[in-house]
């Protein structure tokens, strides 16, 4: 299957047959530099329809940062995004809605002083940041465009099974609910795009379970990008997966030949890289958790 293939259920006798689908996102050799940091390196990746691309990579790779890029709040130095066929050039984040991508952060990122379903409604505005200023000091606006954000807002918190929350302040609910919401505002605007920046992460393994399921589910319909830590979640819900270190891309494929390559391995665990083609079982167990590699809080000791 190509980078940006799928293939198609085919009949008993009939050889696989194999679409290729035109990617939704194309990053095209993209550097950011932060001071004399390369938080990115030359990254390039796809990302199409009905598939979860997984961007990996330890601690202060750049995953973060490239998602930063795509949703324009960090410019790029070099390289180009094209989206849906068109570059993606000088992006601001309110443009984000009408394009139909939505990400999530890591952590929560929720406003603590607006309720559950405030917090979804406001990621509904399509317009100016005066607007979404205006819902957080609580100016007059319309109430049947208040009443028809609400019921968006509701009827996706219902998704995730947490309208019952809808009243509540983010701060007062537990954290696995609060991700819940995160993902509810997210998906709200019914993205073709969903960047996920490691929503598994302070989860129940329950919690991750469910959380997989619907990742599967929702890639039935549009791209997912997703950075995660957690190795089993990653590897059971991604069609292929990025590996990021130093803000280069190491190396990509399907979870299963990323497990196998020492050179993933060797990122996660700083070990030198083997000499030899690697053919064991041991590079794949050191991936099979939460690993994350400590790096100085600046970052900056490249
Ligand atoms: N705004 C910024 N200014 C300066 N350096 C930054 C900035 N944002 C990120 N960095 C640095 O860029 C590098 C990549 O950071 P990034 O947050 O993208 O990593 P990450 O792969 O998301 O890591 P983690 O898994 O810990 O979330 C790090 O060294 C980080 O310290
Ligand atoms: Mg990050």
């Amino acid at each position: 299957m190509t980078a940006a293939g799928v293939a198609l259920e085919s009949g008993a006798s009939a050889p696989e047959t194999v679409l290729a689908v035109a990617p939704l996102l194309s990053v095209r050799q993209v550097s950011v530099r932060f001071g004399g940091l390369a938080a990115l390196d030359s990254v390039s990746l796809d990302a199409a329809p009905g598939e979860v691309v997984g961007v990996i990579g330890p601690n202060g790779a750049g995953k973060t940062t490239l998602f930063n890029v795509i949703c324009g709040f960090v410019r790029p130095d070099a390289g180009t995004i094209v989206y849906d066929g068109q570059p993606l050039r000088r992006l601001r984040p309110h443009q984000l809605i009408p394009l139909r991508i939505a990400r999530t952060l890591q952590g929560v990122g929720l406003w603590q002083s607006l309720t559950v379903v405030e917090n979804v409604m406001a990621s509904l505005h399509r317009r100016s940041r005066g607007d979404i200023a205006s819902a957080l000091l609580g100016l007059p606006r319309s109430s049947r465009d208040e009443q028809r954000l609400r019921v968006l807002a509701l009827a996706s918190l219902e998704r995730l099974g947490v309208a019952d929350h809808a009243e509540r302040y983010p701060g007062s609910l537990p954290y696995a609910v609060q991700k819940k919401v995160a993902l509810a505002r997210a998906l709200v605007s019914e993205p073709r795009l969903l960047l996920l920046d490691e929503p598994a992460s302070g989860l129940s393994e329950a919690d991750i379970e469910s959380l997989a399921t619907l990742v599967r589910e929702l890639r039935r319909h549009l791209a997912v990008l997703l950075v995660e830590h957690h190795m089993d979640f990653v590897m059971s819900v991604c069609d292929r997966l990025e590996v990021l270190d130093f803000g280069r891309v190491i190396a990509s494929g399907t979870p299963d030949e990323v497990r196998r390559n020492p050179l993933v391995t060797s990122a996660y665990l700083g070990e030198d890289v083997p000499g030899e083609p690697y053919d064991g079982p041991s590079a794949g167990a050191a991936l099979d958790s939460t690993i994350e590699r400590d790096v100085p809080e600046s970052g900056q000791s490249r």
